[in-house]
Parts: C-alpha cells; sequence; structure tokens
C-alpha cells in the first residue's frame, strides 16, 4: 500500500511517497528569513507557491492513501497542506487521514531506530518535549515551561552576532571552552531555559564567547539529559531516543548515550534528515494508523492538537 504524505505545520512544506519498507520519493523546501522568525502570510506564499511542484515531484506512483499534517501548527501553512492532500485524494479516488505531526515525530523515530517504546527526547527550535507511551497514548511527561532548546541557541545566537540557525555554530565554538556556571533550571521533568538566556547575554560583555557557547550546551544539554533520565526510570522503559534538529548536536547525544549506558538502557538517534520536519514521517504514520483501522471524519486543520489527545490505537 502506498501513501502519499504532505507536511505543512510551519516553514517546511514537504511530500513524500512511501509503503511499510520504503521511502519511494521525499521532496522538501523551506521558507526561510534572515532574522529566523515567520511571517505568516510570507510564509502561505512560500508553501502555495511550491506545493504543486513538490506533489508532482513526489508522486512517482499513484497513491493508495493520502495522509497529511492535519496540526499542531501554524494556520495558514497547515490550510495549504490540507487544501493539497485534498485534491490529490479527490483526484486519485483515495482516502485521506489526518496525522497529529508530533506522533509522526514519534513514530518515524521508532520506526528509525528500531527502539520499539522508548523515551523520547525531542528537541527542536519550538519544542522540547519527554514524551513515552502510556495507557493508550503519547504522554508528555515533561517539557519546556517557556523556550525550547533550540530558540534558546538561536536567541542567543543573534545576541551574539551569529547567523541563523545558531546551533551547529555554537557546538562549533563550544570545542575547547571553559565552564561559566549557569542558572539550572528543572522542576520535576519540565525545564526552563529563559534564566540561562538572559545570563548567557549578560557574559557577552566580559567572557569568551567559546566559554559562553560550551557552559550554555553543558548545562542545557545536562538538564534535558536528566529529566529524560527520570522519564526512563519512571517508566522503566529501558531505552531513549533522541529526535528534533537540536537532537544532531553531537555533545547532546554523547552526554544521551553516557547517562544510558550507565544505567544499561538502550540509545537512538534520529538522523537530521527524519529528525527535522519532513513529510516521510507523515506518509509513514498515516499508513500505520490507516492499516490498523483509523479512518479520518473530519479533516478540518487542528492548530492546537495535543500528543495526548490523541487515541492511539496502532500499538
Ligand atoms: P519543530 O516544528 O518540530 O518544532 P523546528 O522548526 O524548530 O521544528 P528543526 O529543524 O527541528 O525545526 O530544529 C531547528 C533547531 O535545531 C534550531 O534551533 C537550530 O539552531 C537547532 N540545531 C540544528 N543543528 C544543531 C546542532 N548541531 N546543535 C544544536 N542545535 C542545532
Ligand atoms: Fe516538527
Amino acid at each position: 500500500m502506498l501513501c502519499l504524505g504532505i507536511e505543512s505545520t510551519a516553514h517546511t512544506f514537504g511530500v513524500s511517497l512511501v509503503d511499510k519498507g520504503k521511502i519511494h520519493s521525499e521532496e522538501r523546501d523551506s521558507y526561510t528569513t534572515e532574522s529566523g522568525g515567520i511571517i505568516p502570510r510570507e510564509l502561505a506564499e512560500h508553501h502555495t507557491g511550491v506545493c504543486v511542484d513538490l506533489v508532482e515531484k513526489a508522486m512517482v506512483k499513484k497513491p493508495d492513501l493520502v495522509a497529511f499534517s492535519q496540526g499542531p501548527g501554524i494556520g495558514h501553512a497547515l490550510r495549504i497542506g490540507a487544501v493539497a492532500a485534498r485534491t490529490v485524494s479527490l483526484n486519485c479516488d483515495v482516502p485521506l487521514i489526518g496525522v497529529n505531526h508530533c506522533i509522526a515525530h514519534l513514530e518515524i523515530a521508532r520506526r528509525l531506530t528500531k527502539l520499539d517504546d522508548p523515551i523520547m527526547l525531542y528537541v527542536s527550535g519550538g519544542n522540547t518535549q519527554v514524551i513515552g507511551f502510556e495507557s493508550g497514548r503519547y504522554r508528555v511527561f515533561g517539557e519546556t515551561l517557556d523556550i525550547g532548546v533550540g530558540n534558546l541557541l538561536d536567541a542567543f545566537g543573534r545576541s551574539a552576532g551569529i547567523g541563523f540557525p545558531a546551533g551547529p555554530e555554537i557546538e562549533r565554538l563550544a570545542r575547547g571552552g571553559k565552564y561559566i556556571e549557569m542558572p539550572y533550571s528543572v522542576k520535576g521533568m519540565d525545564v526552563s531555559f529563559t534564566g540561562m538566556l538572559t545570563k548567557a547575554r549578560a557574559l557577552l560583555k566580559r567572557h569568551k564567547l567559546r566559554d559562553i557557547c560550551f557552559s550554555l550546551q553543558e548545562t542545557a544539554f545536562a538538564m534535558l539529559v536528566e529529566v529524560s533520565e527520570r522519564a526512563v526510570a519512571h517508566t522503566g522503559k529501558e531505552q531513549l531516543v533522541l529526535t528534533g534538529g537540536v537532537g544532531a548536536n553531537s555533545r547532546l547525544q554523547e552526554m544521551c548515550r553516557i547517562m544510558c549506558e550507565e544505567r544499561g538502557a538502550e540509545f537512538g538517534a534520529v538522523e537530521k534528515r527524519y529528525a527535522v520536519d519532513n513529510a516521510a514521517m507523515i506518509a509513514h504514520t498515516g499508513l500505520v494508523m490507516y492499516r490498523s483501522g483509523c479512518r479520518t471524519q473530519n479533516t478540518a486543520i487542528k492548530q492546537r492538537w495535543r500528543t495526548d489527545e490523541v487515541e492511539v490505537t496502532w500499538r
């Protein structure tokens, strides 16, 4: 069974054709700005501009099913993906299924790492969450109380005159840095990063950039590893998967790996291409859902669709 997936929750418009064992095509185009911010009207223009071409390129065969990211995300962006998906579904006379974007990140992570019941540390620009499957739903055990960890890096990077996105450059600068104490803010399984951002900005006047970058990474990542370990211990799952754009950071991967090794847990990181927003994860999840009997009655977009609102019938 071939499923065409369409992703359009935020900056990336993606289209991918998958079946059970293989990704047949995977196309994407991202809206970017110098500042890193998103102007919804420009975003909509970007997505409408690229969508027909991407669908044509990715649809290397006629699909049997169309999946689209129904939410959560930016309304302007979601609507364009939903219209494109509905059009393909009508043209090909095949069913349409709505997928929760965060759950798609989880499902592609399970598939690619082959860890079937992990705790997932999902760290991107906008999201920082520790998630696990429990009693028929994906539960958010912990999350950021303010900004995402990628947003911490990018916001600091902007103040320090580093381009956007700042994460990779901060990783490079941090090598060989010395530690300066930073606010370490963990509340149960939640984390908070704005205190650290304020401190890091203040340090710019008096300290070497590489020392600040090193200290930001060490502190923020130690917080993430602490809450992930707490979730692993609490649930007894003994598997950890790292995903999202910040998951590309080799120091964060190393710290997660060490924690897992020390407690005899398995660790897997999702390769960057599928850790960031992509349509293969939407197609894969749509397919898994459809095969388990899920059907979407209402195809209206859901801008605020929480991960734990979805009843997981396919596990
Ligand atoms: P989502 O919509 O899922 O929240 P997003 O829009 O934040 O995703 P991603 O591509 O998943 O987009 O993540 C982008 C973030 O990843 C940016 O904040 C960027 O600085 C960060 N990042 C990328 N590479 C690295 C790296 N090597 N180290 C640290 N951070 C990184
Ligand atoms: Fe995402």
